[in-house]
């Protein structure tokens, strides 16, 4: 019988680490952040209910609603030495143009909302990558989508310290939620640098063959192909554990088409044209040489968001990253190289899981999604215990409000899971 893995365990419970309990007092949340995060998960609820019921279907082309302002408090700023930028173009972009704080230092509110208004992304998915990265790599309050904060800097933030400790920042998230593998983003240990776009991969991708809506899923999915065949083959510190696997490294590749191409009245999947796509990396070509700096992502103008009312939600992301795990059973590779290229060493998902799993079932239904979650559950059951106040209210309250989209993906009870047999790579770090 399947059951629910989260009816009674919790969501984010994922810390690998104890750490003292006065650690967290430190990244408390006040009363109106709670209030506003009660606000948020009841949101979360009206829209899961309205879409289970069917009643959130996708409305006719709205030009007013789909066009993205670029002008007036939303044109593009460069950011100045003290604002923050990272590895996620999504969040750096809404920084330049004033959708996310400037200086980089974002709530779970103000990524959660942004997101959603600005690309159409669904609630349930950016709440969930929200308070994801605010767990790992920031205090719950307030988190950078780049860099550690800068303790002397405008920001003044960094009294607050956060669950694994003191806040890190997105782009030292590295198996966490930064990894291996991305498409513009090289490999942490190939480069040392897994924040900055890398020009050699986005020209390679730019030379992939169009497909049919311009560089689409398809061309991203070949391209995701080539790049984990690339890593394997020069990284000897190549990792990927399920939730890179399953969860972060796919969703890189299908949100470049689904969040950043141009929506029509003709064309409602959206095309992606290689200047729309330069447009968001910050990358422009000038006498022929391509060229990237840090902080130059914008919107382009007169582009339009996806369909009000098809915003792209947990269930969407999850129904075609299996598609492209049936169609292309490569991609799934649990575990990594042994410190020279080419020495790809998988860990057995029955080891991991205590025979839940195996290499066969995990193909079936939602379960390499269903992994990804409950890796990130299991991690370390015992966070939860030392989490206090306010904190711990609202993390409870976020989890309630996923719980009914969790259930539908109806996973099977997976109760343990050895993270331990990562040990024995090189490039694993703390990966979950
Ligand atoms: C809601 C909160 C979000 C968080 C916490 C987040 C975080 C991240 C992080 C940490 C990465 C780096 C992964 C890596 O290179 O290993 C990443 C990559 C990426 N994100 Fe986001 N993101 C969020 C929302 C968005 C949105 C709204 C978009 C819309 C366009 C987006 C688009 C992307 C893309 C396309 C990449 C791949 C970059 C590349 O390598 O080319 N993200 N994100
Ligand atoms: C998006 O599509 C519309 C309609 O075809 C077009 O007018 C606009 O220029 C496109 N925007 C971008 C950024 O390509
Ligand atoms: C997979 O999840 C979707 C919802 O995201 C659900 O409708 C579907 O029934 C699930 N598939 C299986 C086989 O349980």
């Amino acid at each position: 019988m399947k059951v629910s893995l989260l009816c009674s365990a919790t969501l984010f419970t994922w810390a690998t680490f104890a750490f003292p309990a006065n650690l967290l007092k430190g990244g408390d949340i006040s009363e109106a952040t709670l209030a506003e995060i009660t606000s948020l998960t009841e949101q979360i609820t009206r829209d899961i209910e309205a879409r289970s019921q069917g009643s959130h279907v996708k409305r006719a082309f709205n030009a007013a609603a789909q066009r993205i302002s670029t002008t007036g408090e939303h044109r593009y700023i460069a950011p100045g030495p003290n604002d923050l930028r990272g590895p996620c173009p999504g969040l750096n972009v809404m920084a330049n143009h004033g959708y996310l704080p400037r200086n980089g230092m974002s709530t779970i509110l103000q990524m959660t909302t942004a997101s959603t208004e600005v690309f159409g992304m669904g609630l349930d998915l950016s709440a969930f990558l929200a308070v994801y990265s605010a767990v790992m790599a920031g205090d719950l309050n307030s988190f950078s989508i780049g860099g550690k904060p800068k303790s002397n800097g405008l920001l003044g933030l960094t009294s607050s310290l956060g669950l694994l400790g003191e806040p890190q920042g997105l782009s030292a998230s590295h198996n966490r939620f930064e990894s291996d593998g991305s498409p513009t983003r090289a490999d942490l240990y190939s480069t040392g640098d897994p924040v900055s776009l890398n020009l050699d991969q986005f020209k390679q991708l730019l030379s992939m063959p169009l497909g049919r809506n311009g560089i689409d899923n398809n061309v991203m999915t070949a391209f995701r192909l080539k790049r984990l065949r690339h890593s394997i083959a020069t990284n000897g510190h190549y990792f990927s554990g399920p939730v890179t696997c399953f969860a972060l490294n796919p969703a890189t590749y299908q949100f470049t088409y689904r969040f950043f191409a141009n929506h029509t009245a003709e064309n409602p999947e959206g095309y992606l044209d290689a200047q729309t796509l330069m447009t968001f990396q910050g990358v422009t070509l000038e006498n022929g040489e391509y060229k990237w700096s840090p902080g130059q992502e914008r919107f382009p103008e007169n582009w339009y968001r996806r369909f009000i009312g098809d915003e792209y939600t947990i269930p969407s992301f999850t129904a075609e990253a299996i598609s492209i795990e049936m169609a292309h059973p490569e991609v799934i590779r649990i575990g990594g190289n042994t410190g020279q290229p080419n020495t790809f060493t998988g860990v057995d998902i029955d080891d991991l899981t205590g025979n839940v799993l195996n290499a066969q079932t995990l193909l079936e239904g939602n379960n390499s999604v269903c992994f990804a979650f409950t890796a990130a559950q299991l991690a370390a059951p015992d966070i939860l215990g030392g989490l206090v106040g306010n904190v711990l209210l609202a993390v409870q309250k976020l989890t309630d409000a996923l719980t009914p989209i969790l259930t539908a993906l109806n996973c099977p009870e997976i109760t343990q899971y050895d993270a331990t047999l990562f040990k024995a790579f090189p490039g694993a770090g703390s990966a979950l």
